[in-house]
């Protein structure tokens, strides 16, 4: 019995699992209903008296070492089993989204690309402005209702701080600190006191734009904007310049392409008409050459100014303004570029 026992711990002391069926064969053989262990406890009745005790004592502690091996090869299974799945050296890595512009990027930077190729340069200014850089400096009347609270974020009144609500201001700092020939784009974000819905925020995105030297007439901010719409729309499209009103250019005019969608022909994004509104424009107000110290004898200059967002509507037809500030990556992902 004696010898039995200990060629039976022996086995159990050198079995190895390399998976959980090896580990089920020693359950089974080991501790299984008809295993060893009862085995030996069954045979255990045919021992001689004065002997049972010291044998109890042997297949006992069989017991706990087989009981105590089962655990150690179970657990060391399971180590095992975690580590591999913890580092597969041979898996490719997890995939790195690409990140995109946003779409508003996208086209801030393609209108401006298009201006640098006429000789533009880029230049900023300021969202907190004063009155004079906003309003004053560019002609607005005392009374103008653009000066209106219900228009205007003021910051602070007397002396007035406010944010800007054109990037028009960007023409006087570039006339303060510049003098002609001055050919600048500016872009910038502008701030107006609006109930925000799908056609209406109070922040957007303006590009102004400034060309003031000798001789500058009508007819270079004409062929400017056309080259511009061409650029940016396509080689078809036409436009047309409306008169309108603004108080820093005489005259003034409102620039209009062929819709994109129908081709002019008429539909409902240009409601029927065949045209798209897209920018303000006109020669520049010598009142405002005046009051920023250039010689209005000497010099003319043309203007114009226009919403990102707008453009970015007509070219993606995407006509809530809101999913432009959403931040909502099922929107933003849709959008990619080389820029
Ligand atoms: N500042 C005008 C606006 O926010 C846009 C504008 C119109 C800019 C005519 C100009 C311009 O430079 O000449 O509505």
């Amino acid at each position: 019995m004696h010898d039995k026992i200990s060629l039976v711990l022996n086995e159990v002391k050198q079995f190895s699992a390399k998976n959980k069926e090896d580990l089920e064969k020693f359950r089974i053989r080991f501790l299984g209903k008809k295993g060893i262990l009862n085995e030996l406890f069954a045979s255990f009745r045919e021992i001689p008296n004065e002997e049972k005790a010291a044998v109890g004592q042997e297949i006992n502690a069989l017991k706990l070492a087989i009981q105590d091996r089962f655990e150690k090869l179970s657990q060391s299974l399971k180590g095992s089993q975690e580590q591999e799945k913890a580092i597969d050296l041979s898996l490719p890595g997890p995939p790195i989204p690409n990140g995109a512009r946003h779409p508003i990027s996208i086209v801030r930077t393609q209108i401006l690309q298009i201006f640098e190729r006429l000789g533009f340069n880029v230049s900023l200014g300021p969202e907190i402005e004063d009155d004079w850089h906003v309003f004053s400096a560019l002609n607005f009347p005392p009374e103008h209702p653009a000066r209106d609270m219900q228009d205007t974020f003021f910051i602070q009144k007397d002396p007035d701080i406010l944010l800007r609500t054109h990037t028009s201001s960007v023409q006087v700092r570039v006339m303060e600190s510049s003098r002609p020939p001055i050919r600048t784009v500016s872009p910038g974000r502008v701030f107006r006191n609006e109930a925000i819905s799908a056609r209406a925020h109070c922040i957007f995105h303006q590009i102004e734009g400034l060309y003031i030297d000798e001789n500058v007439s009508f007819a270079d901010l004409k062929q400017t904007l056309l080259y511009f719409a061409k650029e940016m729309f396509g080689e078809e499209v036409r436009i047309r310049l409306r008169p309108s009103f603004f108080p820093f250019t005489e005259p003034s005019a409102e620039m209009d392409i062929s819709c994109q969608i129908c081709g002019g022909s008429g539909c409902n994004v240009c409601k029927y008409t065949g045209w798209l509104e897209i920018m303000g424009c006109g020669m520049v107000d010598p009142n405002v050459l005046e009051n920023n110290k250039i010689d209005s004898e000497k010099y003319t200059g043309f203007a114009f100014g226009m919403g990102i967002e707008r453009i970015a509507m007509l070219k993606y037809q995407v006509k809530d303004l809101r999913l432009y500030f959403e931040n909502d990556l099922r929107f933003l992902s849709q959008f990619k570029s080389a820029y």
